[in-house]
């Protein structure tokens, strides 16, 4: 397969991965990905926007295939799935070479092992001449390592985000061609990579929001052939303001903690709440991602084994300190048989959110209607505080 024509003298030289179904050995990716490379031609120099996959080595080999001269090598970000292959490409073409962020240099020479006259590092702002085409450098750290930058291609007004704004889609459209069909993956992707980050996307993102735009090529999924779109979608998930929404990450091994999980969950939703009860035992992490983004309360309900949080339950609990989500506040609700320190180890795990933490509801064995009544109170302090927050 040849590379694809986006635009005279610029073509998609990437992979789609029709069948990846975990990212990081964690993330699941129910839709694949595509890990997008771009070629850029101008009147003196042709030049790569990141690489693709080690796995996809082949793909982009054939893609060269039509590119006799590579001049330069932009790495927007050093992560193994844009960058992997540069040693490869800076092979390839031995007269190119690698631009980067300052940043990004120790990165290179350790995970990558190029040689350091192959590299040239980039200011923010500085731009690149390459005849009729200007290449602007934006740094733009922490999406989603501190070494990244955005590559906007300022006449044909493009801007190559890299991971910023993916999606984890593989599909064999280049261009998005229905919205809503791309929300959820950019969700999904929002959650798992980019939401620890939200606060420094607030800060930078009006750099990109005072761009002319045409397109924005991330190098995951697809193109957005109207900025706006993304952009709109990213201000809503990078908000401080959660929406009116309680996210219950729970397990049960009898079904005591179930019964506790049933009565909170329809006493929210008589109050007007929107609930999303996961079943850690069945549930899809990414879909549990998806919620954190814009849930008010987490909940997190567990028993009690061996003294402790089930190990499902601390593993969802890990994952919500480290995405830290904009949630305001958070409680613990489980049965346990004789003794318990799972509320104690949830405190101790949440050590990277600022959170309210309210009343827990800690019962021995089955519910009984005055443990069902310390849930119903529950409930209504999670909506006056959703009322005190202006979230009705
Ligand atoms: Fe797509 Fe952070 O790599």
């Amino acid at each position: 397969m040849a590379a694809k024509k986006l635009f005279d003298g610029i073509f998609w030289v990437g992979a789609e991965d029709w069948d990846r179904r975990l990212f990081d050995s964690l993330i699941p990716l129910p839709d694949g990905t595509s890990y997008n490379a771009y070629v850029v031609q101008g009147r003196d120099l042709t030049v790569l926007i990141d690489a693709v996959d080690p796995t996809k080595k082949d793909v982009l080999e054939r893609h060269l295939d039509q590119f006799p001269r590579i001049d330069l090598v932009i790495a927007n970000h050093l992560e193994q799935d844009h960058s992997g292959l540069i040693p490869y490409v800076l092979g390839r073409y031995p007269q190119s070479k690698l631009l980067a962020t300052p940043a990004a240099k120790d990165l290179i020479l350790t995970h990558l092992q190029v040689a350091e006259d192959r590299i040239k590092t980039v200011a923010d702002g500085e731009r690149l001449d390459l005849g009729g085409r200007t290449i602007r450098f934006i740094h733009f750290p922490w999406v989603h390592w501190p070494e990244t930058m955005l590559s906007y291609l300022e006449e044909d007004k493009i801007l190559f985000s890299c991971d910023l704004f993916g999606s984890h889609l593989a599909s064999s459209d280049l261009m998005v061609k229905e919205e809503e069909r791309i929300y959820e993956p950019a969700q999904r992707y929002f959650a798992e990579i980019m939401m620890p980050f939200r606060k420094i996307i607030q800060k930078n993102l009006p750099v990109v929001e005072k761009l002319d735009l045409k397109f924005i090529a991330p190098s995951h999924g697809p193109i957005y052939a109207r900025p706006a779109f993304i952009l709109e979608a990213y201000k809503k998930w990078i908000a401080d303001r959660p929406e009116n929404s309680v996210l219950i990450a729970w397990v049960s091994m009898h079904g005591s903690t179930a019964k506790m999980v049933e009565h909170l969950t329809e006493e929210l939703a008589s109050r007007g709440i929107k609930v999303r009860p996961f079943n850690l035992a069945v549930a899809d992490l990414g879909h549990l991602a998806m919620s954190l983004v814009e849930a008010a309360t987490i909940i997190v309900a567990s028993p009690t084994i061996l003294t402790g949080l089930h190990p499902l339950a601390a593993e969802a609990v890990f994952l919500v300190n480290a995405l830290r989500p904009k949630a305001q506040f958070a409680s613990f609700i489980g049965s346990y048989g004789w003794k318990s320190r799972a509320l104690d180890q949830l405190k101790a795990m949440l050590d990277s959110v600022r959170i309210e933490l309210l009343n827990p509801v800690q019962i021995k064995g089955d519910p009984r209607p005055e443990d069902l009544a310390l849930i119903s109170k529950l409930a209504e302090e999670i909506y006056q505080k959703h009322q005190a927050a202006g979230l009705f």
